[in-house]
């Protein structure tokens, strides 16, 4: 393909004329803008809402939506969506939401919802003398924001308290003002930022008004005002038991009890290993991102959270807890959620509404357990094949049409294959031969 030049303007182009530059892109141009015109939708009302979501766009790129049903929280039976595209995520949450169904299902707490924010700022005076105005900096703040929070208060949200903190021991003069938000059912992120901001200007002002303050004290350099994704204090417990006896399952062969020592050695490994405790983590993610993306929730945010999260002990640990006593099992998830259920995304995108919708309109907090519970209900599917029969049989099982569809297969070759493999171990080697058998 032959070197392009810089393009300069683009974003400046007509969504057509960007399809036309982005499908020179291809050796078959003309396939290729076709083929990105198919996944158009056809209702160019709705078409225009989803390229006003992003910049450039130019076509949609489709997830499979599936859901998880009969999944029993705290008594509530969900219809769970998941928008994922890796086989097998939906079937483990699926078989988990089956498995504790007649074992009291699962059950999710809130512990704490607090969100944070930061102004990062330079000044050079002593920490000393910049504490014993705090409390006249704080009021001013919060005063002085009324503008911004006064509607987050009305509906029984706003900042929760604004806290300085010396940070001239990591980096010469450097200070940050920690705030704490409670953001009830919103994405908070605009609040929080437009807050902060709010914040960072009536900071400056203090340092330049106040006559306590000379020569360079009066300089406040704010660097930054941000909200933090790391919200500790915005925790959801999610957890499932029963007595030992109960986790009899058939069709494999070991005892409840030898099941439960090997899954909690299994938990335990993720906890001490950091290179297990990631891919365990994952599993738990698959969960939890599939539940965030179908209701307009931001995943990246999320993920990262959780990760800081399981690194905060100094060393990145499993996110789940196994408790085996007095013959009774106990797995526990406890996890950093910080999620919205107004605003943003969740009533923009038709999907994520209808997400929502489905989960019978939660609340944040509802949708935090909903969540929590997914990630652990995927961790569990996912531990329980490990230590038993194994990952591969059951996620080739699911990935068998993946590998059809690599070879173009026809219904009638699908469904030769599903009888076929019935009792066989799947593989990418194993499906080419049938194929290739089927075919000649
Ligand atoms: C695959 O997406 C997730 C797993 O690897 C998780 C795990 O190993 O616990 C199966």
């Amino acid at each position: 393909m032959p070197e392009k030049k810089p393009i300069n303007g683009f974003s400046k182009l007509n969504k057509q004329e960007k399809l036309e530059v982005v499908a020179s892109y291809f050796e078959d141009s003309e396939n290729a803008l076709a083929e990105l015109q198919t996944f158009w939708h056809n209702d160019p009302k709705k078409q225009k809402l989803f390229d006003e979501f992003s910049e450039n766009t130019i076509t949609n790129f489709f997830f499979p939506f599936g859901v998880a049903p009969n999944m029993l929280i705290n008594g509530k039976k969900y219809m769970v969506p998941m928008v994922i595209e890796e086989s097998s995520v939906v079937a483990a949450a699926s078989s988990s939401a089956k498995f504790w169904a007649d074992k009291g299902g699962f059950h999710a707490k809130i512990i704490s919802t607090e969100k944070i924010g930061q102004v990062h700022f330079i000044w050079k005076g002593t920490p000393e003398k910049l504490k014993t105005h705090m409390p006249a900096i704080k009021k001013k703040l919060i005063n002085g924001a009324k503008d911004i929070t006064f509607r987050m208060e009305e509906r029984g949200g706003g900042v929760l308290d604004i806290e300085l903190i010396d940070m001239t021991y990591e980096l010469e003069n450097y200070y940050q003002l920690k705030a704490t938000f409670e953001t009830k059912d919103s994405m908070r992120a605009n609040f929080i930022n437009s807050s902060l901001e709010e914040f960072s200007s009536l900071l400056k002002s203090y340092f330049t008004e106040n006559n306590d303050f000379v020569n360079g004290e009066k300089d406040c350099m704010v660097i930054m005002s941000i909200l933090s994704n790391y919200t500790p204090n915005c925790l959801v417990e999610a957890f499932v038991e029963c007595d030992i006896d109960e986790l009899e399952q058939p069709g494999i062969d070991m005892n409840p009890e030898a099941f439960a020592w090997k899954f909690d050695k299994a938990v335990k490994i993720a906890n001490v290993d950091t290179f297990r405790a990631t891919t365990h983590n994952k599993g738990i993610f698959n969960g939890i991102d599939s539940v965030a993306l179908a209701t307009g929730n931001d995943f990246r945010a999320i993920e990262a959270c959780g990760h800081t999260y399981a690194a905060r002990s100094g060393k990145y640990r499993s996110l789940t807890k196994v408790s085996i006593k007095d013959g009774k099992f106990k797995y526990t998830l406890r996890i950093p959620l910080a999620l919205g259920t107004v605003g943003g995304l969740t009533t923009l995108h038709p999907m994520a509404k209808r997400s929502l919708e489905l989960l019978g309109n939660p609340n944040a907090e509802e949708l935090m357990m909903i969540v929590a519970v997914t990630g652990l209900a995927n961790n569990f599917g996912a531990i329980k094949s490990l230590v038993t029969k194994g990952i591969q049989q059951g996620h080739m099982k699911m990935h068998l049409f993946n590998i059809l569809n690599h070879y173009d297969a026809t219904e009638e070759e699908k469904k030769k294959a599903v009888v076929y493999f019935e009792d066989k171990k799947v593989s990418f080697q194993k499906i080419s031969e049938f194929i290739k058998d089927f075919r000649s």
